[in-house]
């Protein structure tokens, strides 16, 4: 039983004074303070200023709780709260007020949110290799130096392809390595991890330091260089593609190759009778029986090659054989129509 009352007791008194710090808290008509919420640059000067309509009739106190520079004045009716260069990272979180207190009333609040933050010396971005090479995982590199809080920090990249396309990630706290406590400046470095496809080349990527603080309007404090990538890769042989061609004897024949690649490929067409021909064009003026057989356009670079096949047949030319049918044909046509007329009369 006294366990219980005990218990219920506690909980009664508790009850009591939730409620009477709600009320104490930003419940005074009277009191003043020049700003509610108030976000300061790291090292920049902060003035809080505190006041009054007009003096109380009895003693009291007028005055700002902090955990820095605590003020408390008597029969003034404003007060300020003021740091020269504001650098405790203390101030974030904490509780910052503004009181009035008089004899025998509850104590007047007023609530103000106080925010401290640094934008960073530098955001540089990196990477491990100038050149990429297809198919290898890459890492980009974001180092932040000296931004705070940290735990409020994001890092962001952008990517931004050749089609001016824009891709964005982020990372939040905890998803990057930082040294320094979260609630206050420190270095932050972000790995992005990027597969070296050919999409890649020519690809343009950026980090950006974002601080997400509720008074803060823009959270982009820093940005860096952007960061362009060359992909090397293979090259892909897009004209023309494996297949045959019928060609007539004593017509000229021009193969022209071509493929997608970096560094840009070089080329050779193999002929039939091993000869090779080192250029991406192959001409041959009069197409002879010799000529028939597979030509292999090649293209290479460092990082590999492709090549297609292409058949070229001969093919005879029947149209002057059928000229010459058809004159022949004719001639005799004639020839008996003549003769059958004659015979006739
Ligand atoms: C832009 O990128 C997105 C995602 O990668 C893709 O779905 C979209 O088709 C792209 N748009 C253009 C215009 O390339
Ligand atoms: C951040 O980096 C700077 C320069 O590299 C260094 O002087 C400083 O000590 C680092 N800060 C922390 C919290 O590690």
């Amino acid at each position: 039983m006294t366990v219980w009352g005990l218990f219920i007791f506690v909980v009664v008194l508790g009850v009591y004074v939730e409620y009477t710090q709600n009320t104490n808290t930003d419940s005074c008509s009277t009191l003043t303070v020049s700003h509610d919420s108030l976000l300061v640059e790291y090292g920049e000067p902060v003035e809080l200023t505190c006041s009054i309509p007009t003096k109380p009739s009895s003693q009291y106190k007028l005055g700002m709780e902090s955990q820095i520079n605590p003020v408390e004045i008597e029969n003034e009716t404003s007060v300020m709260w003021r740091s020269p260069s504001l650098t405790e990272w203390e101030v974030n979180g904490r509780e910052l007020f503004c009181f009035l207190s008089e004899p025998n009333k509850e104590q007047c609040k007023k609530r103000v949110h106080l925010s401290l933050y640094k934008p960073p010396d530098s955001v540089k971005i990196s990477s491990e290799s100038s050149v990429w090479s297809e198919g290898q995982m890459m890492k980009l590199k974001c180092e932040i130096k000296n931004v705070g809080p940290l735990q409020n920090l994001t890092v962001q990249w952008t990517r931004v392809d050749q089609n001016k396309n824009r891709t964005v990630t982020e990372m939040t706290y905890g998803s990057f390595s930082s040294s320094g406590e979260e609630r206050k400046s420190g270095n932050a470095t972000a790995t992005l991890n990027v597969l070296a496809s050919r999409d890649e080349d020519g690809v343009q990527y950026q980090c950006a330091a974002l601080l997400k603080l509720e008074q803060l309007q823009q959270p982009q404090v820093g940005t860096s260089e952007p960061l362009n990538i060359t992909v090397h890769y293979k090259p892909i042989i897009t004209q023309p593609s494996d297949g045959t061609l019928s060609v007539t004897e004593g017509d000229s024949l021009t193969l022209s190759c071509s493929a997608h690649g970096n560094p840009s490929p070089q080329y050779t067409w193999n002929s039939p009778g091993n000869i090779m021909t080192v250029s991406s064009i192959l001409m041959i003026s009069s197409i002879q029986s010799e000529d028939q057989g597979q030509y292999i356009c090649t293209a290479y670079n460092d990082e590999g090659s492709d090549s297609v096949t292409v058949m070229v047949n001969l093919v005879v030319d029947y149209k002057p054989i059928i000229a010459v049918f058809a004159v022949v044909g004719g001639v005799l046509l004639v020839t008996v129509v003549s003769f059958w007329l004659y015979e006739r009369y």
